[in-house]
């Protein structure tokens, strides 16, 4: 079995599944249980300041969507920080450090965005022995709205002041959170570095309305008729949490920057996914709330076994699809592919049809007995097909080999390259050439 042990900022955690600050590292009983099941790392349930804990609803505070089997998709929240009294929090921590030295403890903090308040939590959390601080810039109800959490993660230069604040005061390792409400993601992260953060962690959730009710005409969770909007996770969120991990691991300005990824991840291959595209771990918060503890389980024993089947370490994934991310007008326009459609495993069920015929290139035929197949002279490989079809694997995309004719242009595939940048009709490409 691969050795899924980790370094990350200079913390060790036996694997690099981490449980998301959230309800399941809210409290000593769950830390303590998250560990035996085989969590490599938690962050705890962010803390607030000293003094009277934050108050939360007391009726519904999640909303949900599911697929067609009701497996959840997406989970919706308007839950605060911790509302739990900060000594309480602090004293369970230095005790569930302390039994779990091999296990990674990190605390995340929210506080109001003055120099005093960081200041005076960073040395509480130091004397628990938690390995680390993540800064919650991320939650986007609740506490926005009192100028802490997404309020902050929103503004850059909040986000570089609070992070030096914190480097200045505090030995420990320090991850900022970024929220993911924001148009371009790098610019956080590089405030974030250049206030000297040791990672960044992402994502938070996205600001959300999961649905409305249409007895109340409220949106849901309804509390006495009203609703608030939310932060939505789980699955749903994935490809926006990988699109952002992307962008901070291949922009020359954050290159290197160790990076935490968070959003959707619910299998090993979610896992593995992240970590390719340059995160150095992955935290988890909705698969295990959908699914127990025991989820991790899974995890590590796939992440595992698809290490030691393709032959490389945890390291060796980690950034390994990063050169691969790039921009469209590099890919290139000499690949042709086509659309192919396995008669042996099609179910006649026609959507690749009604697909292609009525909003893509009507290259699909229905022949007599509800055979359908594929007119290369109209296919463009837009895989619309494939995605629509309920079968997996029946339509693939067949590459051209270079040479063979396109019978769709009539022109013979290239085995060279050419990408928009160099393309005919590009007038760009032609003031260069000039
Ligand atoms: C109910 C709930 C409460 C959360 N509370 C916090 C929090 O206190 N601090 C924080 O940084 N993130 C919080 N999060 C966000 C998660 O840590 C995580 O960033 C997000 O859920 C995305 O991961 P996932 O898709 O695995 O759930 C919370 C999420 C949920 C569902
Ligand atoms: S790949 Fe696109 S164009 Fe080709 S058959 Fe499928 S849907 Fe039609
Ligand atoms: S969508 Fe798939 S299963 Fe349905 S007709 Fe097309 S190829 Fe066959």
């Amino acid at each position: 079995m691969a050795d899924l042990s980790c370094d990350f900022v200079g913390i060790s955690s036996p694997n690099p599944f981490w449980l998301a600050s959230a309800p399941p590292t809210d409290k000593e009983y769950n830390v303590r249980r998250a560990y035996e099941a085989g969590w490599g790392g938690v962050v705890w349930k962010t803390l607030g300041e000293a003094g009277p804990p934050v108050v939360n609803v007391n009726g519904p505070r999640y909303g949900a969507i599911w697929g067609a089997d009701r497996r959840l998709l997406g989970l919706n929240n308007i839950e605060l920080i911790t509302d739990r009294p900060l000594e309480v929090n602090l004293r369970e921590i230095k005790a569930v450090k302390r039994d779990w030295p091999d296990r990674a403890l990190v605390v995340s903090l929210m506080v109001p965005c003055t120099e005093e308040a960081w200041k005076a939590i960073l040395p509480l959390v130091e004397e628990t022995g938690a390995d680390g601080v993540e800064l919650n810039f991320g939650c986007p109800h609740g506490m926005s709205e009192r100028g802490m959490g997404s309020a902050v993660g929103q503004v850059p230069d909040y986000i570089e002041m609070v992070t030096r604040w914190v480097k200045q005061t505090s030995r420990m390792p320090c991850i900022v959170k970024l929220t993911p409400n924001i148009t371009d993601i790098r610019k956080p992260a590089e405030a974030a570095k250049r206030g000297g953060a040791d990672a960044v962690s992402l994502i938070n959730t996205v600001n959300s309305i999961t649905a409305v009710d249409l007895d109340l005409f409220a949106p849901e969770p309804t509390i006495d008729g009203k609703g608030a909007h939310g932060g939505l996770c789980g699955p749903a969120v994935k490809p926006i949490a990988l699109n952002m991990v992307a962008e901070i691991a291949r922009s020359p300005e954050t290159r290197g920057l160790p990076i935490s990824g968070i959003g959707g991840v619910t299998t090993w291959r979610d896992a593995a996914e992240f970590l390719a595209l340059g995160a150095g771990n992955v935290q988890v918060c909705t698969a295990a709330m959908t699914y127990g503890f025991k989820v991790v389980q899974e995890m590590t024993r796939g992440l595992s076994e698809y290490l030691d089947s393709k032959e490389i370490g945890l390291g060796d994934l980690i950034g390994r699809a990063v050169p691969n991310v790039s921009d469209w007008q590099h890919l290139n326009l000499n690949a042709v592919s086509k659309a192919r459609i396995d008669p042996d495993l099609c179910i006649s069920c026609g959507r690749c049809y009604a697909a292609c015929e009525d909003t893509s290139h009507q290259a699909i035929a229905m022949l007599p007995g509800r055979v359908f197949e594929v007119k290369d002279e109209d296919c463009v490989a837009c895989n619309l097909c494939v995605n629509v079809c309920p079968v997996e694997s029946c339509i693939t995309m067949v590459r051209l080999p270079a040479g063979a004719v396109d019978p769709r242009t009539g022109l013979q595939v290239s085995a060279d390259r050419a990408d928009w940048t160099r393309h005919p009709n590009n007038p760009m490409a032609q003031q260069a050439a000039e």
